[in-house]
Order: structure tokens, then sequence, then C-alpha cells
């Protein structure tokens, strides 16, 4: 089967970075168009040069990477670095890239990309804000009906909130940007906290990775070393939450995924719940199933798939 062609929407961060690099490593499975920096866990500037730092990392500079939007559709900015690190990419020491940032903006890229494709061939994999996508559905509705899929890691049922206690933060960001994206009417995969705290690095998988002994893998190790703090000291997870990767291993493996199709709706007026993902779980309304909403994974089968592909780069 032919490799699926996507666009990874990103705000990298740590997490992101081990998406960006598994899909990467994965021309088989799928063949990256592009990659769209969006303002989330870092500002702009900062997610534009990680985007490109990771590429690089991945021996693949000539992946073209655009910078999109600076800030969400209405409200200011909040950002991670608490979780991040200053950088957004805190942990290994990485060099400054010298691949070029493309000129054309992100938005218009993913547009033109949407109009030059066969409708239903290209699959939107959005990591961070959903202020892109939101923004391209704005500007160009047209391309609404062209998109394969919609991929996405954000929001929480069963875990609630990581930023707030009711909202998880790629949605919390942009709250309004994601309203838009949930009721477009593409099709649409969640990747929520309830699955992604279940993709745990442990230390036996982070020394798998440093076991790789190539410059990917010890990054992904001293990346993951210094991404689990937050999740340790909140949660008492046993190690880091891959957030991000669910959605590439998805779309390489999506057997290793379950979920069920439902209504999820964000919320956009209270500040006690801003950006709380209001997923009908138990389908205890007549709202109409709008998204698959992933809750579980085969978590080993999942590491096993990473640090295999990682064992490529
Ligand atoms: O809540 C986790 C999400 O927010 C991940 O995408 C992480 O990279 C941050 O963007
Ligand atoms: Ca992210």
């Amino acid at each position: 089967m032919a490799a699926r062609k996507i666009i990874i929407d990103t705000d990298p961060g740590q997490d992101d970075a081990v998406a960006i690099l598994l899909a990467l490593a994965s021309p088989e499975d799928v063949d990256v168009l592009g990659i769209t920096a969006v303002a989330g866990n870092v500002p702009l500037d900062l997610t534009a040069k990680n985007a490109r730092i990771v590429c690089e990392l991945a021996g693949k500079p000539d992946v073209p990477v655009f910078a999109g939007c600076d800030r969400p559709l209405r409200r200011d900015l909040v950002t991670a670095e608490h979780v991040h690190g200053k950088t957004g990419l805190d942990g290994p020491d990485l060099p400054d890239p010298t691949m070029p940032l493309q000129v054309q903006h992100a938005v218009d890229f993913i547009i033109d990309t949407l109009r030059n494709h066969d409708a239903g061939t290209v699959t939107l994999c959005p990591l961070g804000p959903l202020t892109n996508i939101a923004t391209v559905f704005q500007k160009a509705p047209d391309v609404v009906d062209r998109v394969q899929e919609i991929v996405l890691m954000g929001g929480a049922y069963f875990e609630v909130g990581n930023i707030t206690p009711a909202a998880e933060f790629n949605i919390y960001v942009d709250p309004e940007a994601a309203d838009i994206v949930f009721k477009s009417g593409a099709p649409i995969v969640v990747m929520p906290l309830d699955v992604t705290h279940k993709a745990l690095v442990t230390k036996t998988r982070n020394d798998a990775f440093r076991a790789l002994g190539t410059g990917a893998g010890t990054a992904v190790a001293e990346m993951t070393d210094f991404f689990e703090r937050f999740d340790k000291e909140k949660y008492g997870s046993a190690g880091a939450p891959l957030h991000d990767p669910c959605v590439t291993a998805y779309l390489i493996r999506p057997d290793l995924f379950s979920g069920r199709h439902i209504n999820v709706e964000i919320e956009t007026t209270s500040e006690l719940t801003m950006g709380m993902t209001v997923a009908d779980w138990w389908g205890v309304t007549d709202r109409p199933a709008n998204a698959l909403f992933i809750g579980d994974l085969d978590a080993d089968g999942f590491f096993d798939l990473l640090t295999q592909r990682l064992a490529r780069l």
C-alpha cells in the first residue's frame, strides 16, 4: 500500500520531536509532505527552529518546514516552558539548524497542498494547538472536504486536565480553534490524555532508546529524561508520557489502538472549564458522533515499533 501523505502541524516540544522522528523513520508508511510550526509549548520562533533541529537530527534536511500562527485565534498565548524547558527541546544538546525555514506561511502551504492533491489523499496531523488548522478552514472552507483525516493529539475525558483541572494543553491554548476543527465535519481521530498517559517511557524503555547507540536514540533518551519531570511530580507516573508519538504510531499501526466513535464538543465560554473536551463516551446525548476518541493502546507494541523505527535513523 502506498505511503500515506501527511502534514505534521507541531509545537516541538520533546514529544512532538519523537513523533516527527518516528514519521521520518517510516517512509514506507508515511510520506511527510511538510511540517508546519505553531505557537504552543514555546513561542513560534522556537517551534519553527525546533522542527528543523529535529529534521536534521533525523538526517532529513529536505523536509520543508513552515512557520504558522504565532498566537491563538482570540486568546493570549499560553506556553509550557515548565514542562519542555526554555528552548522547548531541553535535554539533549542539539546543534542549531542549518536548513532554511520556508518563506510561505504554514496556513497557505496547507491550503495549497490540499488543493493540489486529490481530495481525500492528505492527512493532517496536529500535535499542538489547532490554530493553524482552524485558520486554514476559515481562510479556505473549500479544503475541509479535501482532508482525508485529521489525526490529532489533544483533549481528555477520564484523565481530565493537565494544564487546568478541566483541560488538556493543546485544546486549552486555543479552544476557539479546536471548536472550529471539531465542528468542521472533517473525519477526526483524537489521541487524548486517556491513551497517551498509558504510553509511558519507563526506565527499561528509556534504556532501550539509549542502547541504540545512535544520535537519534540518545537524543530521545535525553529528551524523555528531561520531559518526564513534570508528569512524575504531578501524577507519580512511571515515566514521560509520549503524547504526540501516539499520532504517528496510529498512522503506521492503527491496530495498536482502540477507541469509540463519539461526540466531542469544546468548552469555549466558561473560564472554569475553558478548553475541556466534553466527550460523550457513554452516549448519554443524541449529539452526532464527530470523532474516533482513542482510549487504549498496546503499550509494549507501541514502544517496540518506536524503538525499531528509531534504530533506522
Ligand atoms: O498535553 C500534551 C500536549 O501538549 C502535547 O502535544 C505536548 O507536546 C503539548 O503540546
Ligand atoms: Ca505538541
